[in-house]
Formats: C-alpha cells, structure tokens, sequence
C-alpha cells in the first residue's frame, strides 16, 4: 500500500537519487536537507513496503505555498503516486492556513499538467524561457481551495 508522510533526513538520499534521475538541473542531497531545516517548509515522501516512490515539496510564506519538487520515480509511475501526493499537500496547505498554491511546470510537460488540473490547479500565465536544459516556457498554475469548490458544478 502506498503511504504519505513527512519527509525526514534519513530519506533524502533516496530522494535526492530519484531527483538525480529524473531532472536536468537537479536538488542536491544539501539542497533538500537545508529545505527540511527550515521551518516553512512542507516535504512529504510517498512510500510503498519501505521504498521511497516519490515525494512532493512546497515553501509557505504567509498565506501562500510554493510547490517546488514534485517527482515519481519512472518504474512507479501512473500507479496513483503523484495523486497521493498532491491531495497530501493540499489537506497539509490548509491545515497550516495557506489559501493559495503556485508551481511552474514545463508547457511540454503533458504528464505534470494534466495531474495538476485533475487536481484543481488552473493555469494562470506563462513564464518565457523559465527552464534552461532544454530551454523552455513555464505555466504558472494556481490553486485555490475557494475557486476549486465554486468552479466543480460547472465540469
Ligand atoms: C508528473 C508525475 C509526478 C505524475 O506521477 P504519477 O505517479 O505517474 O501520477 P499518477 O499515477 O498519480 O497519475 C495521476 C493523474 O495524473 C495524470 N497523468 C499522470 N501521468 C500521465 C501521463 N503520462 N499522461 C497523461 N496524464 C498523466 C492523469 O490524469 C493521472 O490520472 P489517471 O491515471 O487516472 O489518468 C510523474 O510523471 C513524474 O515524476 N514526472 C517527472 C517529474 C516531473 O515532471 N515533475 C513535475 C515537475 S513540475
């Protein structure tokens, strides 16, 4: 069964070599260690039979969450991973008063986005040449628990 949870020093090797393989300018192992020292920062991991599958990590300022790691290892991939994660942050977003969550994806990246939208995140602009390797444009996508329940009777 795959479980959610708060992420802990001890999983960030595990984190940061699933980080490693999937992006192009990747965390270091200190990167996500210096995030889980900071007090206003929300990293969860997801995990099945003790393995690390992937994780999600969000910094808050305020009222507000930035969404900056999201990642599935590729072998557990569309197996609800990415889902369990992101329902995770958003019930963890309103337990610590954030209204509003932002995150950048690449405008290539069909898998990302479409998890985002079937989650409530709209999109709201365009970042130009926001991500180098390969550069590439990033959506802007907003979450909003207030906009998401006004806007669900009409899909
Ligand atoms: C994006 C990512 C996190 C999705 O993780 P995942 O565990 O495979 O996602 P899930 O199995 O929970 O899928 C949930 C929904 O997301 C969407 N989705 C996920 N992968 C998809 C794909 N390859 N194509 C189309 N839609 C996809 C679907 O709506 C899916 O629901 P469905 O399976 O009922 O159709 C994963 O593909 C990943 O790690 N990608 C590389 C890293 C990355 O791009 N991170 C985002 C940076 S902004």
């Amino acid at each position: 069964m795959i479980s959610v949870r708060k992420m802990q020093a001890v999983d960030v090797e595990a984190v940061s070599q699933i980080e490693a393989a999937v992006f192009s300018q990747p965390w270091s192992v200190q990167g996500f260690l210096d995030a889980l020292s900071l007090e206003n920062t929300i990293f969860l991991v997801a995990e099945e039979n003790k393995k690390i599958l992937g994780y999600v990590g969000m910094y808050v300022s305020l009222d507000e969450g930035e969404i900056t790691n999201v990642a599935v290892t590729p072998e557990a991939r569309r197996r609800g991973v990415g889902q369990s994660l992101i329902e995770k942050i958003k019930k963890e977003a309103e337990a610590n008063s954030v209204l509003q969550m932002i995150l950048e994806v690449r405008v290539s990246n069909d898998p990302a986005i479409r998890l985002y939208q079937r989650n409530g995140f709209l999109n709201c602009g365009i970042r130009k040449g926001f991500y180098d390797f390969p550069k590439e444009d990033a959506y802007i996508m907003i979450y909003r628990k207030d906009v998401e329940l006004l806007t669900k009777d009409f899909h």
